[in-house]
Parts: C-alpha cells; sequence; structure tokens
C-alpha cells in the first residue's frame, strides 16, 4: 500500500534479536548490551505473524536483520516459514557474515534468498580494532561459503569511517571479479556513533574521489550505482544524510521487541506484540501511514531515535 506521501511501502525490514557476537565501535558499547529476557524478545512464532500479516498489507520483501540474524536461535526455521509465504517475492537477510562458513549452506536451503553481509575495512588489523571482537578472515570465509552455497547478487554494505584512498580502494576492487555489489554508507549520527571523532563522518564524496575512474550507473533502491571499468560488480553510494534518500523509502521496521517503527529516525513505534488478525493489520497499516516525509538527521542534531542500532536493524 501506499503512504500519506504516494510512496509505496512493500519492504520490512524485521529484526530478530537485539544481540550480536560483534562490537562494532559505532553501534554497540565496548561492553555489550544487556541481555533481555528472552520474554521480551519475539519469538519465532511471533515474528511469522507479524511476517504474514504485513504480507496481507502489501509488503512484498523481508529483509530479517538484528543485532546479528545468525545468532538468533530459530532462524533457519523462520526462513523456512517466511518462504512458504506464496505473496513474498524476497527474503533476505543483513548479516556481519562471521557465521556464514557454518551456516550459508543452510540458509540457502531453508530458502534465504539474497545476503547483505557488512564489512567496512579488508584491512584485519582496521577490521579488528572497528569490530572490537571480530575476525576479518572469518567474514572473508563467510563471503566464499555464501558463493559456493549459490547465493547470488550479494550486496557487501560497508561504512565510511575513513576518506582515505588506502582503506576505500581495496573494498572497490573486490568488484573487479567478483559480482557483487560493494556499498559504501555514510555514518549516521546515532546515540553510539556521536561518541566517535568527527572525522570519522566521511562524505560519499570522498569514495569518486579515491576512485576517480567510476562510471555512474543509475541507482538501485537508495544507493547510486558505479562500476569499475571492466569490473563484474558495482559500487554503489548510500547517502543517509541527504534527503533525497527519504522520497524513495519503502520501508517499515520492526523492533525484535516487536515495536513497528514507520521510519528509522524517529522515536515514533507502534507495540504489534499481543495483536492478532485485523488488529495486528490495522496496526500495521496506521505505521505505513504514519511515516513522516523525511528525517531531520543533520551531524549536529542526530537521530530521534531512542534505540541503538543493533535495536533497530539499519
Ligand atoms: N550509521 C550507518 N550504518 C550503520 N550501521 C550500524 N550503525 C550504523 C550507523 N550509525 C550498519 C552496519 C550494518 C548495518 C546493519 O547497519 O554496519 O551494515
Ligand atoms: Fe553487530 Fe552489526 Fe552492530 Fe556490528 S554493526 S555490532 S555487526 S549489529
Amino acid at each position: 500500500m501506499n503512504d500519506t506521501f504516494g510512496r509505496p511501502i512493500d519492504y520490512l525490514r524485521l529484526s530478530v534479536t537485539d544481540l550480536c557476537n560483534y562490537r562494532c565501535i559505532y553501534c554497540m558499547p565496548e561492553e555489550g548490551v544487556c541481555k533481555r529476557p528472552h520474554a521480551e524478545i519475539l519469538s519465532i512464532e511471533e515474528l511469522a505473524e507479524i511476517a504474514r500479516a504485513a504480507v496481507q498489507c502489501g509488503i512484498r520483501k523481508i529483509r530479517l536483520t538484528g543485532g546479528e540474524p545468525l545468532v538468533r536461535r530459530g532462524i533457519l526455521a523462520l526462513c523456512r516459514t517466511l518462504r512458504a509465504i506464496p505473496e513474498l517475492r524476497e527474503l533476505t537477510m543483513t548479516t556481519n557474515g562471521s557465521l556464514l562458513p557454518q551456516m550459508a549452506g543452510e540458509l540457502k536451503a531453508a530458502g534465504l534468498d539474497r545476503l547483505n553481509i557488512s564489512l567496512d575495512t579488508l584491512d584485519p588489523a582496521r577490521f579488528a580494532a572497528v569490530t572490537r571482537t571480530g575476525r576479518l578472515e572469518d567474514v572473508l570465509r563467510g563471503l566464499d561459503a555464501a558463493e559456493r552455497a549459490g547465493f547470488r547478487g550479494t550486496k557487501l554494505n560497508a561504512v565510511l569511517l575513513s576518506a582515505e584512498p588506502a582503506d576505500i580502494r581495496p573494498l572497490a576492487e573486490l568488484t573487479r571479479t567478483r559480482g557483487i555489489s560493494v556499498r559504501f554508507i555514510e555514518l549516521m549520527p546515532m546515540r553510539q556513533s556521536l561518541t566517535l571523532p568527527e572525522r570519522c563522518f566521511v562524505g560519499a564524496e570522498y569514495v569518486l574521489r579515491a576512485l576517480p575512474e567510476l562510471i555512474p550507473e543509475g541507482t538501485d533502491g537508495v544507493a547510486a550505482l558505479y562500476r569499475l571499468p571492466g569490473a563484474a560488480g558495482t559500487v554503489g553510494l548510500i547517502r543517509p544524510m541527504s534527503c533525497s534518500f527519504c522520497s524513495r523509502c519503502s520501508r517499515i521496521r520492526v523492533t525484535a521487541d516487536g515495536m513497528l517503527k514507520p521510519c528509522l529516525h524517529s522515536a515514533d513505534e507502534i507495540p504489534l506484540r499481543g495483536l492478532h488478525g485485523e488488529a495486528l493489520r490495522r496496526a500495521i497499516q496506521s505505521g505505513i501511514l504514519r511515516k513522516p516525509a523525511q528525517h531531520t538527521l543533520g551531524r549536529t542534531h542526530g537521530s530521534q531515535a531512542r534505540r541503538e542500532m543493533n535495536e533497530i536493524g539499519g
């Protein structure tokens, strides 16, 4: 269905956990998040019920997010259940990739269509510093495992934390031989990321400066696409800080504790827990109709969301 600004809303980002095995400096405090009582987090059955109701409201694409979705128990069963919804066009997942070496095959078999893997740098020491607990080689093995398992059209998301060509180019060079899309995302000012120094907030134009040979190739959703000459894959720029982004927004979000968020950066939340059937559908429709025209993000005033990314799922 359309929202009040005429934007077709057909995309649900469903957070399945707020837990993660990484502690990225822009997302989580070093000590991690307090583990919430199980009962506060949606069960696999509740997640499936919300997804079904959302599809009845016109959602055609669902992305499973977190935290890290692959640390959620029951994630394969959830994928199988969602894949069985006939009207659902695409089932995708955003993951840090660290558990893909073990899980890529099972995820493919469970019906997951596509993967977005978060990877901010190809420098092992920098990777360890950014994720605090992660090892680059796990994610690189995960990327290979996904390819071997038959995943195609994988997107690699890199939060831009440095304007240095030496940090940008190696990621982009991955697209030379692999048919993946490497997308650079501007860091958004959220609770945790606002603790980072100013130099971490890098405009996407630095990617164009670091890679002057890029050839423009249109847009894909919220990403502006480019290609290195002769490359198999594309380089994308995602600029959440600019407002043209919002006019193309097609999404709603549901947090792991069952709140529908019409906009990532707004404090507006609609509780879905305990609702069923028509009441659940009406709540989802009201969420779509409460989508604001745009966010008010600026470097000086951060996100109005009263939550961290690990709770919303990006
Ligand atoms: N700004 C931009 N991207 C972020 N992510 C997490 N926090 C931020 C932020 N403040 C990204 C992660 C991952 C996705 C879930 O969101 O790196 O790619
Ligand atoms: Fe985990 Fe993603 Fe947050 Fe990093 S950004 S701590 S991988 S949820």
